[in-house]
């Protein structure tokens, strides 16, 4: 994740706003250590391709509104996570592009969809967000490691934190394994206690 100097994570919508080819870099690096990239549909709505060489992606979304002709679902291997009240013939069409795994009712149950797919042998998950994503992954117990990127910006408004959902049930304390400086950025990785 990535955020501003006053805890944004996009300017006026836009994340690549706050990145710098570093950072990309960095993302890439972090997926090459993945086996499996977690990300929520609002985030994958800005891709409309994934690249050569990198994890599958897991997808989740309860409306299922996604491109399943599209680039990100091309290669077979792409993930879809969702809830039982998803629309019948849009599930029908994910059936069709992905492996498809239905956890909770009326939104998925992020715990026991990682639950599931740790039992199908993925070992590092990588989570990218977005914030709605990474906050229930927070919560059921499953963010062990946070990379962060402080970008050197101030941008005031509305933008969301890097996770965002209701309060932990209790704050959750974290370690600085390293913080590496690049120019005015700087990458930071924590890890439970
Ligand atoms: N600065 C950063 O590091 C960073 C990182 C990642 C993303 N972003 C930005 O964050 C923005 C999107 O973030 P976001 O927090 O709004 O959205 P998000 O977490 O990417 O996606 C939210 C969507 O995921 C699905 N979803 C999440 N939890 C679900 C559950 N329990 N059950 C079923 N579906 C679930 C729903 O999709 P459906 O609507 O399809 O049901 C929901 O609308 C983008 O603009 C992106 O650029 C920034």
């Amino acid at each position: 994740m990535i955020a501003t100097l006053d805890g944004g994570i996009q300017y006026k919508g836009d994340t690549g706003a706050l990145g710098y080819p570093g950072d990309h870099a960095l993302m890439t690096g972090l997926r090459s250590l993945a086996d499996l990239v977690v990300m929520g549909a609002a985030t994958v709505r800005e891709y409309d391709s994934w690249p050569d060489g990198a994890p599958p992606l897991a997808i989740v979304s309860r409306s299922l509104d996604l491109d399943f002709d599209g680039g990100l679902f091309d290669d077979g291997r792409t993930i879809v996570i969702t809830a039982e009240r998803a629309p019948a013939d849009r599930l029908e069409h994910a059936r069709e592009r992905a492996d498809v795994l239905v956890t909770g009712d009326a939104s998925t149950d992020i715990g026991a969809a990682l639950d599931e797919l740790a039992r199908r042998g993925h070992r590092r998950f990588l989570c990218e967000g977005g914030p709605r994503l990474l906050a229930q992954v927070a919560a059921a117990g499953w963010l062990h490691e946070l990379c962060l990127t402080l970008s050197p910006m101030i941008i005031a408004g509305g933008a969301s934190r890097i996770l965002n959902g209701p309060d932990l049930d209790v704050p959750q304390r974290m370690r600085l394994i390293h913080a590496v400086p690049d120019g005015d950025y700087l990458f930071t990785r924590y890890t439970i206690e």
